[in-house]
This record gives structure tokens, C-alpha cells and sequence, in this order.
């Protein structure tokens, strides 16, 4: 048999373990992915975007996407599309989590939701699934103002929400993001759970009076029913399942049970949580609203 010299066995050997130390960064380019993948790159750990458009692409709804984006896997953050509440995600997050530890992974960090019963079945899923687990269970993040479900209400000067009065302890998703990463790459974070918050509760009035504050424009806050919520869901071309299924988790969230703050951040990190204030002002100064 053909023998590898030293140094070929060398180049053979840490091609493997460079291999090996891949991470897969599930909606890498995303809110909270995008921000990790971009650490963890200034890190120089080799990252894949597993993603629609990643290559090779991954998709939630065609498990066949799902080998070969873990080709070579080590670690993995796991967000899922589009919401870990929504019914079945549990079990497709589970089966992801077994395929990974079984080609090899052996760290999983999943994001999850607050005090919402298909996510909790989401957690339990990986945290049963054979690999060394982090989850990070988050509060809704500041940055759906600025890139996500609530940009165009901000540009349209209207945030109509069905949430009452009802406060939300916005998380800044550059926490979550340096949260995933210490727990992708250091040790002691193994089987933690950390409930990640930002430090303030805010009303949807609070937000509103903060980002016109920031964005120099006049933001209201207008509280709706979830029909109208629905409604105008529908009307702006959610398709229907999507419509029923964000209205349902609003209904369920935002009816106070959430409403307290908690010390995730302080507890992975050993700082406080940004402030919603610093958040848009930074996010107006690089042009999240022009
Ligand atoms: N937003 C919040 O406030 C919040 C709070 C707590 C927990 N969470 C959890 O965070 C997760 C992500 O939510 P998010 O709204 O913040 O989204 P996000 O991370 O900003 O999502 C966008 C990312 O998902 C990818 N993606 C979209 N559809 C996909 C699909 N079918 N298969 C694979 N990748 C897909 C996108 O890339 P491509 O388009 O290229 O596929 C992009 O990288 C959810 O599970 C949710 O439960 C969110």
C-alpha cells in the first residue's frame, strides 16, 4: 500500500481537522446569523452560511439540503424559518439536530423564543439530541425595527401592533450574536440555557417615542386587534398560512407574560445588555431608515 509522506499526512491531517472545525451558521445572513457569521470570521473559524442562496444551499423545507451543508461540520447555531413556535418547527429542528450530531457535530447552540410552548419543545429537542447544547431563549429584538418584520412600519410613521399597553424587554441582536459566539468557541457553556433580554421594558409607545427620537421622523404607536393586525397582513400579501401563524404568536406573546427582564446577557457574558436608545441611534447613524 501506498504510504503518505510526513508532510502530505501533515497537509492531509489538518485539511481534516480545518474540516472538522467548520461551523454552520443557520441564517447566517440573517439578524442574529449575519452578525455571527461576520465574528466568527474575524475569528479566522472557518464558517458556512446555511442559508437559501449559501453554498451548497440550505433549505428548512428540503431536508436533502440538510447533508451536505453539514459536510465537514464541528458546530452549528440553529435559527429556524420562519419561527420556532409555529407548529412542527419542533420536530423539524429535532431531526436537523440528530442528522448533525450524527455526521459529526458535537457543539449546537439553538436560538429560541420566550415563553412560547413550540419553542420550549424546540430546546428540548436539541438538548436531547446527543450533542454538547447552548440555548439562547431571546426576547423580540431591537432590530425588527430596523431590518426586519417593522422597517416599513417605521419609514410609514406607523406601528400597528396588538399588544395594548403590554411591555417587551427588546434584546439587541449584537448581544445575541456575542452570546453564540461564546458559545461556539469557548468553553463553559455547555448545557446552559440563557435567557437573553435587554435591561429596559418598553411599550410599543416607548419604542415609537425612541425611534422618532433617533430617526428625527414621527413614529406612532397604534395598538389594533389581532384582526386588524391579521388583516392587514393579508392585504400587504403575507401568505395566509404565514399571516395566521406570526398573528397567533403575537396574540399569544405579547399578552404580559413576557413582560420582565431577565439576566442572560449579564450571566454569558458578564456585562449588561445594550440599551434600545444606543441601538437606534446607531442604527439611524448608519442609515437603517433612510
Ligand atoms: N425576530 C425576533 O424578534 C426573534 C426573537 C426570538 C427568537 N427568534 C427566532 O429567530 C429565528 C429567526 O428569525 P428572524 O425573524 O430573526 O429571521 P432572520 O434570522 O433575520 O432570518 C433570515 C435568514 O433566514 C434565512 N432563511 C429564510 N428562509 C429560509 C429557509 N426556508 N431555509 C433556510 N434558511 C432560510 C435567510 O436566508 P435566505 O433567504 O438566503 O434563505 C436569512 O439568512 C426564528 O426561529 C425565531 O423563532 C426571533
Amino acid at each position: 500500500m501506498e504510504r503518505l509522506t510526513a508532510s502530505e499526512l501533515t497537509h492531509d491531517m489538518s485539511e481534516t481537522m480545518q474540516e472538522r472545525k467548520m461551523t454552520l451558521v443557520l441564517g447566517g445572513t440573517g439578524k442574529t446569523g449575519g452578525r455571527v457569521a461576520q465574528r466568527l470570521a474575524a475569528r479566522d473559524v472557518p464558517v458556512r452560511i446555511g442559508s437559501r442562496l449559501g453554498g451548497p444551499p440550505f433549505d428548512w423545507d428540503d431536508p436533502t439540503t440538510w447533508g451536505p451543508a453539514l459536510e465537514g461540520v464541528e458546530s452549528a447555531y440553529i435559527t429556524d424559518q420562519p419561527d420556532l413556535a409555529f407548529p412542527g418547527a419542533a420536530g423539524t429542528v429535532g431531526a436537523f439536530a440528530r442528522l448533525a450530531v450524527e455526521r459529526g457535530a458535537r457543539r449546537l447552540v439553538l436560538l429560541s423564543g420566550r415563553n412560547e410552548e413550540g419553542a420550549v419543545l424546540g430546546e428540548q429537542e436539541v438538548r436531547n439530541s446527543g450533542a454538547d447544547w447552548t440555548v439562547v431563549r431571546s426576547s423580540f429584538f431591537a432590530q425588527n425595527f430596523s431590518e426586519g418584520f417593522w422597517v416599513e412600519s417605521v419609514l410609514n410613521g406607523e406601528l400597528a401592533v396588538p399588544a395594548d399597553n403590554v411591555t417587551e424587554p427588546f434584546v439587541d441582536a449584537e448581544d445575541i450574536a456575542d452570546i453564540v459566539v461564546a458559545a461556539l468557541t469557548e468553553d463553559g457553556h455547555s448545557r446552559q440555557l440563557y435567557e437573553v433580554t435587554g435591561a429596559r421594558l418598553l411599550t410599543f409607545g416607548d419604542v415609537a417615542a425612541e425611534l422618532s427620537r433617533a430617526t428625527g421622523r414621527d413614529v406612532r404607536y397604534v395598538p389594533v386587534s389581532s384582526e386588524q393586525f391579521s388583516s392587514a397582513l393579508l392585504a400587504d400579501g403575507v401568505p395566509v398560512d404565514l399571516a395566521a401563524g406570526l398573528t397567533a404568536l403575537f396574540s399569544e406573546v405579547l399578552d404580559g407574560r413576557s413582560s420582565y427582564v431577565a439576566d442572560g446577557v449579564e450571566r454569558a457574558l458578564g456585562r449588561a445588555p445594550r440599551d434600545f436608545a444606543d441601538y437606534a441611534r446607531e442604527a439611524a447613524a448608519s442609515g437603517a431608515w433612510n
